[in-house]
């Protein structure tokens, strides 16, 4: 049985792989500072090292002491669009807590790592479906960051023998069970949510895109499919001595005005929504060409938008917010 340490693993997408690790039958060790975080969704049995990334010492400490197999890299500040107003704190927690990771595993002889990255490397992407072969052209520090994260990942690999995969998700949404719903209000899903809470009438930003209905079309991907995508490629780098960057993502566009229609189907009540100005930075489309991770890792995703949908909203209606 192999133990594999999960950074940020109280947040959103790590519960989910932290779970999803266990019912593989690995073990789990939680390192998270709980910026983000929520300690009481991490599950009985795990390990959990309240720390900070960019603390190396913490981390060699909890990567000696648990006899770590591999790391699974999540801990991350996320939101593209504070991101450019606060750029030294993206690049301290993203880019300075990847090489305290990355050096603590040099330190300890860790050698398998599955690191979280993000569509937003390809910036406006010129082509749909979007192949990983593409440019990289990021837009904001935080997809910065996940560039130069990726940067750090294939060199280390080359250096110190790493065995990894990089996932490079697109648009995560859904719960896995109504205790694991995202709190995150910087997704499309929960911000209706939200709105609809407050009683607003909840915003589409801009439509009067160069797609069929006008607004902005994204690779929708269930959160529980994402977990297994991460099992998958621990197994994957335990088995081979691999080096890997892959989309994670179902290949299928879904418009903002197609996810306001499935709320509406989902939750019984047309939600009305408002139109109003683009944001600055949003691509008219983005979808993930997908043949590559089922060629390497035989993975495919199993949950559709209904499912998303449905599940994000049993757990909104069981979390307090
Ligand atoms: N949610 C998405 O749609 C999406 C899309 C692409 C990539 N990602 C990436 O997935 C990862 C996880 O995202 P999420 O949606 O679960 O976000 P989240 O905010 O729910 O989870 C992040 C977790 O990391 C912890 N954390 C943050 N900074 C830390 C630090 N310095 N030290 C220790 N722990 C720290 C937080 O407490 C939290 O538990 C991030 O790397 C994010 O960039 C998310």
């Amino acid at each position: 049985m192999t133990t594999w340490l999960v950074t940020g693993g109280a947040g959103y997408i790590g519960n989910h792989v932290t779970r999803a690790l266990l019912d593989s039958g690995r073990q789990v060790v939680v390192l998270d500072d709980l910026s983000s975080g929520h300690a009481d969704r991490i599950p009985q049995g795990v390990v959990f090292v309240e720390a900070d990334v960019t603390d190396r010492v913490a981390l060699v400490a909890a990567l000696a002491e648990h006899k770590v197999d591999g790391v699974i890299h999540l801990a991350a500040k996320k939101a593209a669009g504070d991101s450019v107003n606060v750029p030294l704190y993206y690049y301290r927690e993203n880019i300075a807590g990847m090489l305290s990771v990355l050096e603590a595993m040099q330190e300890v002889g860790v050698k398998r790592f599955v690191y979280s990255s993000s569509a937003a490397v390809y910036g406006t992407p010129l082509v749909n479906p979007i192949a990983e072969s593409a440019a990289l052209a990021p837009e904001s520090p935080y997809g910065e960051t996940k560039v130069v994260g990726e940067w750090m990942t294939k060199a280390q690999g080359v250096a110190n023998d790493l065995s990894w995969v990089a996932l490079r998700y697109f648009n995560v949404a859904g719960a896995g069970s109504d205790d694991l719903g995202d709190t995150s209000v910087n997704n499309l899903i929960p911000m209706v949510f939200e709105a609809l809470e407050k009683g607003n009438r909840p915003q589409i930003f801009g439509d009067d895109y160069p797609t069929p209905d006008g607004t902005c079309i994204r690779d929708y991907i269930h959160v529980s499919d994402l977990a297994d995508a991460h099992v998958v490629a621990a197994a994957f780098s335990e088995n081979l001595q691999v080096s890997e960057t892959l989309n994670v993502g179902r290949g299928v566009g879904s418009s903002v005005r197609e996810v306001m229609d499935m709320v509406s189907q989902v939750i019984g009540t047309q939600v009305n929504p408002q139109i109003v100005a683009r944001r600055a930075g949003d691509p008219p489309a983005s979808t993930a060409a997908t043949q590559r991770i089922t060629d390497v890792l035989g993975w495919q995703s199993k949950r559709d938008l209904h499912e998303m949908v449905s599940s994000a909203w049993s757990a909104w209606q069981h979390t307090s917010h």
